[in-house]
């Protein structure tokens, strides 16, 4: 059986290396990976295959930056020849970037049996590009992998229901096995940071870097953090800090970094006090590491995480922001909301159950 996994983006990565991690203790499989080449510093893509155990992608497409219509355009001229040479028996995609939206719409069009992992998770804002990408993505895709009960009533409500199963989440079972292995090699890092109050922050969503009112406003609020509550660790996507530049807007408390590698970001997440976050994974791996969350959002597609404190929308008000902020300490209980670690293995079940 041939399985091609389609990648792009940091967050692909790390729910593609346990994919990968189940497909390599099967015979039978073989696993292609095609990198779309969405991300491609050292630091947003080779440091997740160096950590993560991943092998070189056996293609690299190169594709790089551009607008939503050049990116995802380049990507379906590249994908097309790609998918017709490898022959797949399922091409998976996972969560809802542009190369997810290529991958589904290539695969589709060849008329290849497209599964998707991260189903059925909705914003309800059209505004957002992935919630498009989701909702294409889940339309073409033959099967739709639920990470939680909630994605599956999305999928009930849009009538997709008889292809929708329910796996668990598979960055939960990223998070149990890549733990341990982070605590054991610590960085300097995270080291340097361990046992000291510190909060810890990532903001990249289009939605609030690409508002100059909105990313000053964050900005801002972070900085508020920092004086009342803890220290704020603010690594930087390079969307972000390109935009943190343009505004010429300079920290006093908050401390810029830049990307993280995967092992690291665990690491900080376990000792943080508080996470402050606009990322979709941050806030799922806040959870699972049973640490307060403020979502520097509007409205998050992983609503079961929005109980007792654990997770709260603060937007980009920086009123809201300080105020969820100093309320960490009352934050909990957490529950168990994304499966039993092997939603790889579950994944792979039905994949070859056809
Ligand atoms: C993408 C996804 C988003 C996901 C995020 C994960 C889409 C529409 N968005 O957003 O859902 O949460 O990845 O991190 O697919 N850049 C670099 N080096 C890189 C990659 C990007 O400098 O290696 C810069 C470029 O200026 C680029 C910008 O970041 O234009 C945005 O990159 P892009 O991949 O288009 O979107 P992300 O913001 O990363
Ligand atoms: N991540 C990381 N280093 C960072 C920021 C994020 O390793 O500096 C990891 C994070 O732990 C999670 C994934 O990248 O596993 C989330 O990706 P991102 O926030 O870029 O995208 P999203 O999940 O919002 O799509």
């Amino acid at each position: 059986m041939i399985l091609v996994s389609i990648v792009g983006a940091r967050p692909q990565f790390v729910k593609m290396a346990v994919f990968h991690r189940a497909v390599a203790a099967r015979t039978g499989m073989r696993h292609v990976i095609v990198h779309t080449g969405q991300h491609y510093d050292a630091g947003m893509s080779g440091v997740f295959f160096e950590q993560l155990g991943i092998p070189a992608p056996q293609y690299q497409l190169d594709v790089g930056s551009g607008s939503h219509a050049a990116q995802t355009g380049e990507m379906l001229k590249r994908l097309e020849p790609v998918l017709q040479e490898t022959a797949p028996d399922w091409v998976v995609l996972y969560g809802d970037t542009n190369s997810t939206l290529a991958g589904a719409l290539t695969a589709a069009k060849l008329h290849l049996p497209l599964a998707h992992v991260e189903a059925g998770l909705r914003s309800w804002n059209r505004k957002m590009p992935e919630e498009i990408n989701r909702i294409v993505a889940d339309q073409l895709s033959n099967l739709l992998f639920c990470p939680t009960q909630p994605a599956m009533d999305n999928l009930a409500r849009e009538g997709l229901l008889e292809r929708a199963r329910r796996t668990g989440d598979i960055m939960y079972d990223a998070f149990l096995w890549f733990r341990g292995i982070a605590k054991g090699n610590p960085s300097e890092l995270s080291a340097r940071w361990h046992g000291r109050p510190f909060a810890l922050a990532t903001v990249h969503r289009a939605e609030n870097t690409d508002h100059p009112e909105r990313l000053t406003a964050i900005l801002d609020a972070l900085e508020e953090v920092s004086q009342t509550v803890a220290p704020v660790l603010l690594p930087l996507h390079p969307r972000t800090r390109q935009r943190i530049d343009a505004l010429g807007w300079r920290p006093r408390g908050v401390q810029l970094l830049g990307p993280v590698p995967y092992l690291d970001m665990l690491s900080l997440e376990a000792s943080a006090q508080l996470i402050l976050t606009d990322s979709g994974g941050v806030q799922k791996e806040a959870y699972f590491a049973r640490r307060p969350c403020v979502t520097l959002r509007d409205e998050t597609e992983w609503v079961e995480t929005l109980h007792d404190g654990c997770n709260v929308l603060a937007g980009a008000s920086p009123a809201a922001i300080a105020a969820a902020a100093a309320a960490w300490k009352q934050a909990g209980p957490w529950t168990d909301l994304y499966g039993d670690g092997r939603s790889g293995e579950a994944i792979l079940d039905f994949l070859a159950a056809g």
